[in-house]
């Protein structure tokens, strides 16, 4: 007696488990924003993140935006099988092409990687705090228009900086401007050439990008993702 006594109460205390388990994943998946990527570029970013979401089971990257047709983004988009759109200078600063677009698939969150275009006024207004943006280098330092991509790179060797790294913020109205949410930062060794910068900080990007969005998108602190290699 005693013994279906305790099965039954071991039984119930195993369903109870199962149950706050899925209630958590499914409060989770719920709080799970749709996500787009805007990318002018080769797209590592855009992958990285795509894939981490998916190593966790979940999938909430729609579309991937490209202002640039011949961009690598594109082929990555496609071997992901995400949804790709292209759009041109028209449709972004003088048409709400775009932003039907986001609509349309019910997006409430967008994530800038390596993407070149100022943002307009329309779109942060339709997704207020809802845009962040990855810069390759540790802000306020070398932001701003016509910082980008190696030109960062260069500019922090020739300046002779110990360290550089990654910055992840809020958009606004201009270029690099917005909150701060995160950096990491990388030494620069004497001799480093600015390919070997450019490599440091993307292995930081593809160690913290992902994890850093997800923690936004599911409105959860962001220090938790701090201790991760640093
Ligand atoms: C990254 O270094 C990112 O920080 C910057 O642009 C680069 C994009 O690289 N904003 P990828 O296209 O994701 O490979």
């Amino acid at each position: 007696m005693f013994f279906y006594v305790f099965k039954f109460f071991f039984w119930l205390f195993f369903l109870s488990l199962q149950v706050s388990f899925f209630d958590k994943k499914q409060n989770n998946l719920l709080k799970m924003n749709n996500i787009a990527i805007f990318a002018s570029g080769s797209g590592s970013n855009a992958q990285a993140i795509v894939e981490y979401f998916r190593s966790l089971g979940e999938n909430p990257v729609k579309i991937i935006l490209s202002n640039n047709k011949n961009a690598f983004v594109i082929e990555r988009a496609k071997t992901l099988g995400v949804e790709c759109i292209i759009f041109n200078k028209d449709d972004f600063y003088h048409s709400s092409r775009v932003i039907d677009i986001l609509k349309e698939r019910n997006i409430d969150f967008i994530v800038l990687a390596g993407f070149l275009w100022l943002i307009p006024n329309s779109l942060i207004d339709a997704y207020a705090n809802k845009i962040i943006n990855i810069h390759p280098a540790l802000l306020p330092k070398y932001g701003g228009k016509g910082m980008y991509g190696m030109h960062v790179h260069e500019a922090v060797v020739q300046n002779k900086e110990a360290y550089s790294g990654i910055t992840i913020h809020f958009v606004d109205e201009k270029y690099d401007n917005g909150a701060i949410i995160f950096q990491a930062q990388c030494k620069i060794e004497e001799g480093d050439t600015a390919e070997m910068v450019a490599q440091k900080v993307h292995q930081l990007e593809y160690a913290y990008f992902p994890k850093v969005v997800r923690q936004l998108v599911l409105n959860r602190p962001i220090e938790e993702v701090l201790g991760v290699n640093q």
